[in-house]
């Protein structure tokens, strides 16, 4: 039987040829459950926009590996706490807002907002019961530019440290992101492994086959549109098609002019994507979670600068939601191919897919 290390060592060397990681990795419930402790309870997790969180009593709620997590304007400034009530561990606060205290709903245990228990009904006739016992239970929050991210290893080094760069390279695009206003936020869910999301997201190898309306707007030739891979996050940055500009697309697209002349889709490790399209000042978040090995769940946030039309707003995100379907399609049909198993190994573009290997690695890295 092969040893861990050499398991890791043969898919790396695997990797560097482009050859993919086995189909198993993308079906298998145990990978996943991998996952969620290796990966997604040890990196950060994306909960919010920071704006939401100015005054005291300001809140956001997400997951981090499946943790239930709310993040907290208090007295002190951002704290984190694991959103399960000590008590029957249901979930504490839901969605968002502004709140005096965090009270269970399901038997009115009431926490303050530093997380502290401070009245369950009828404890006072329970032996041996403190209310100091059973605090909120602390997790680590930290910030970047305008986003709060939450981590289940408290060892996690700071976002920055992970994404910094990634700031200069927004800003480079001609948008002020500190400026941008949250115009919507929406849950979805998708049939094929988070990874399978994910590795499509990573390359536009596919986008002049599949995309017609997207390689209209944005110029996909392997020359013009960048990828690069920064260690802990990777960026494609394209340009605006000059066709697109002067409104002689072929197929229908929204009106990409405006000040942004950069195309810009960035993954932070290991599930968070960030695009930035040409036109007014935009900017839409996604977050892709595996629900099992063949499902993945998610939510999207969409942003606009201030003053930007609302037709305009409106189109661009039909324009991402049209992407977004020819995505599913395509990850369904190769889940569908994963799932049979055969073939079990894929090969990939070093040349155009080398965003895609290079997330494999960190997967690789991180389960090994
Ligand atoms: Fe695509």
């Amino acid at each position: 039987m092969q040893q861990v290390g050499e398991k890791e060592i043969d898919l790396i060397a695997g990797l560097d040829r482009g050859q993919s990681l086995p189909s198993s990795w993308y079906t298998d419930a145990a990978i996943t459950a991998q996952e969620i402790e290796k990966v997604f309870r040890k990196a950060w997790q994306y909960i919010g926009p920071a704006q939401q969180l100015k005054n005291i009593g300001d809140y956001i709620t997400g997951y981090v590996g499946e943790i239930p997590v709310v993040v907290m304007r208090n007295q002190d400034g951002l704290a984190g706490f694991i959103n399960v009530c000590r008590h029957r561990r249901h979930e504490v606060m839901k969605g968002c807002g502004n709140a005096k205290i965090m009270q269970c709903g399901y038997h009115a245990w009431t926490y303050d907002l530093k997380g502290c228990l401070k009245a369950a009904p009828r404890a006072d006739r329970e032996p041996d019961f403190s209310t100091s016992d059973y605090p909120l239970m602390p997790i680590k929050v930290d910030t970047l530019g305008p986003w709060v991210f939450a981590s289940a290893d408290e060892n996690c080094m700071s976002a920055a440290s992970y994404y910094g760069d990634l700031l200069g390279i927004i800003a480079d695009s001609g948008l002020d992101f500190n400026a941008l206003e949250l115009w919507s936020r929406e849950e979805w869910a998708s049939d094929a492994n988070w990874k399978t999301m994910l590795e499509n997201y990573l390359e536009c190898y596919h986008c002049a086959v599949a995309h017609p309306g997207f390689a209209a707007a944005i110029d996909v030739d392997q020359d013009s549109y960048k990828l690069t891979s920064h260690q802990w996050f990777s960026s494609q940055v394209g340009h605006v098609r000059q066709s697109a500009l002067e409104g002689k697309s072929k197929v229908k697209i929204y009106d990409a002019g405006g000040e942004v002349r950069q195309a810009q889709y960035h993954l932070l490790w290991p599930n968070m994507t960030i695009n930035i399209n040409p036109g007014f000042p935009n900017l839409s978040i996604d977050v892709w979670m595996p629900n099992g090995p063949n499902q993945t769940k998610g939510f999207s946030e969409q942003y606009f600068g201030p003053g930007v039309d609302k037709k305009w707003a409106e189109e661009l995100i039909a324009f991402n939601r049209e992407v977004g379907e020819e995505d599913d399609v395509l990850t369904s049909s190769v889940q569908r191919g994963l799932i049979g198993g055969v073939p079990d190994f894929g090969r990939f573009l070093t040349n155009s897919e080398h965003l895609c290997l290079h997330f494999q690695k960190l997967i690789v890295k991180a389960l090994c």
